[in-house]
């Protein structure tokens, strides 16, 4: 076991995986997962653990490198667990993600020919969030290593914005108690808020493309305080948020238009309902759920109700993959676009667009 632990090896990466990790294989075929690599590359890498079918381990050396690595700007990059890309140029961290949406749909959610667009950039390469949560334990404050609970001290974090390192700069002189310290950019709402702001303007103008030329229904699940739902609004007779954050719905409450309604509480409890205000036909449901994707309950609630088209909104490719394969049956996957919410880390969102099958 002493030797298979220690084993060095090179080989190629043949392509990064979700959640950033490149994937080679060692000579008998396993595959084997490891950091800090673009496709393409020579590494050599130190066997970490051996697992049934695949293997884990740490890149010792760079032997033949990418033409798209660069050099990382933050100190501790490697050593964070925040952020996966800072050594993969821009343009192909768009590409990566690209790839990895059309991997995981098909492996995942079974679509052959996934159509999926180019990634939106953002904006913003660095200085992008809006919020981040740093922790604090026995003077240091900072982030988890990668794998570990253990606490890498940051100084200034280069992925967050300005306001926000100036509140970890304060936080850093308050010599605070051990504890999780979420450090946010002023704002009056503190329930969910997209993380880039650039970004979330971009995926509007994709949901608003993807929901045109609207229609008589549009129901928004999981529509935290309005953010998509109140720029649709124009475009259906009828809109209906369906949130379970009290802060959240007293947000989107403010400033109703006509026809259009917010409903505190599970989506679960308020989709059927919802969904009965206009026939199928007229409906366009949105979904943003959280990582988990959606419940079995709410998706034999729109395999019942076939609302006309889906907008799902995901953080989680996996997941929505997942959900795309349970209502295969019923629709057909017209749109799939990535957008790099956040740069440099391995997240992705993606909005896809479902069409009711005749
Ligand atoms: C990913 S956020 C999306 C929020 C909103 N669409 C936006 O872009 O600002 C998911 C939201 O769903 C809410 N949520 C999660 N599970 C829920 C459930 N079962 N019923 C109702 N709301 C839920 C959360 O409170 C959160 O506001």
């Amino acid at each position: 076991m002493e030797d298979t632990v220690r084993l060095e090896i090179t080989l190629s990466v043949e392509q990064v995986a979700f959640g950033g990790q490149g994937l080679g294989r060692l000579p008998d075929g396993k595959v084997c997962f490891f950091p800090g690599v673009i496709p393409g590359e020579r590494v050599q890498v130190r066997i970490r653990r051996q697992r049934a079918s695949y293997a884990e381990a740490d890149l010792v050396k760079i032997l033949e490198a990418s033409t798209d690595r660069v050099k990382p700007p933050c100190p501790v990059y490697g050593r964070c667990g925040g952020c996966q890309y800072q050594h993969v140029k821009y343009s192909r961290q768009l590409l990566i993600k690209r790839d990895q949406v059309a991997d995981t749909l098909r492996r995942l959610g079974g679509l052959v020919d996934p159509p999926v667009e180019d990634t939106v950039p953002s904006p913003l390469e660095y200085d992008y969030r809006n919020r981040i949560t740093v922790h604090a334990k026995a003077g240091r404050i900072g982030f988890f290593e990668p794998r570990s609970r253990k606490i890498v001290g940051v100084a200034q974090c280069p992925i967050a914005s300005g306001p926000v390192n100036a509140l970890l700069a304060a936080l850093r002189t308050s010599r605070p108690q051990d504890g999780e310290y979420p450090l946010r950019e002023p704002g009056e709402f503190r329930g969910f808020r997209q993380v880039n702001e650039a970004v979330a303007a971009c995926l509007l103008d994709v949901v608003e493309d993807m929901a045109s030329p609207g229609g008589e229904l549009l129901v928004d699940a999981y529509c935290g305080a309005g953010f998509f739902a109140k720029r649709l609004r124009e475009m259906f007779r009828l809109t209906v948020g369906i949130e379970w954050s009290v802060d959240a719905v007293r947000a989107a409450r403010q400033g109703l238009r006509d026809g259009e309604v917010y409903l505190l509480g599970d989506v679960k409890q308020h989709l059927v309902p919802a969904m009965a205000a206009a026939p199928g036909e007229g409906t366009t449901l949105l979904l943003d759920p959280p990582t988990e994707g959606l419940d079995p309950e709410i998706l034999a609630c729109i395999l019942e109700r076939r609302p006309a088209r889906i907008i799902y909104i995901s953080c989680n490719p996996a997941t929505l993959a997942r959900d795309l394969k349970r209502l295969s049956g019923a629709y057909s996957v017209r749109r799939v676009k990535p957008v790099d919410m956040f740069p440099q880390t391995a997240e992705i969102e993606v909005a896809a667009l479902l069409e009711k099958l005749p």
